[in-house]
């Protein structure tokens, strides 16, 4: 009598580990451009990006041709507005974190979460390589949820902002999503 139990108990756990795709309607992909402009600030009382942690040592003292040494890593919750000016209407929020993993060049790693107020609040993440400085540099788009749902794509930053004595900086965003 305990045979029959069993299995059902198996056969159970196989159509849950099998779901198919009905479980999860997907509909057909689409594809998203979004463009956007980020706002960095260091600087000020209320900055939207700090320093959290860097290694000890005179290798990893910012200065001025080195504003952010190997190490350093930043932790940040910037503003996304339209135009290229902060006073430009806001369309969403950036949360996320930089890491200074490059020794030798201005290069970054950046995992991010970007939310769009005008997309009900839906994000879509980034995890990648940034070499700073590069206009026309490329970014990582590895995720999304909500109306990004299973999202993946590339950032192009066009051009960018920086203010070399505190590192303030403004960063132009166009991001084209294939998402569902
Ligand atoms: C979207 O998020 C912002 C804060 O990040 C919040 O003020 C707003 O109410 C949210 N909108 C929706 C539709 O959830
Ligand atoms: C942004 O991307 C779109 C689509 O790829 C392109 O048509 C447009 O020229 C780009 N804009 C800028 C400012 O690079």
């Amino acid at each position: 009598m305990r045979t029959p139990a069993l299995l059902l108990l198996v056969l159970v756990a196989f159509q849950r580990a099998t779901a198919t795709d009905t479980d999860y309607p997907l509909g057909p992909e689409k594809v998203t451009n979004l463009h956007f402009f980020m706002h960095d600030t260091l600087s000020g009382k209320d900055p939207s990006a700090v320093l959290v942690a860097r290694a000890a040592g005179a290798n990893y003292t910012p200065r001025p041709d080195n504003l952010f040494p190997f190490s350093s890593v930043y932790v940040f919750n910037d503003v996304l507005t339209e135009g290229r000016e902060r006073s430009s209407r806001v369309v969403g929020n950036a949360h996320g974190t930089y890491i200074v993993t490059a020794k030798n060049e201005k290069t970054i790693l950046m995992a991010v979460d970007y939310q769009l107020a005008d997309y009900q609040n839906s994000s879509f993440a980034v995890f990648t390589r940034n070499p700073v400085g590069v206009d026309g540099r490329e970014l990582t788009v590895v995720g999304g949820h909500g109306a990004f749902r299973m999202a993946r794509g590339f950032a192009i930053l066009p051009s960018h902002y920086l203010n070399t004595e505190n590192g303030d900086a403004i960063l132009e965003y166009n991001v084209t999503l294939f998402h569902h």
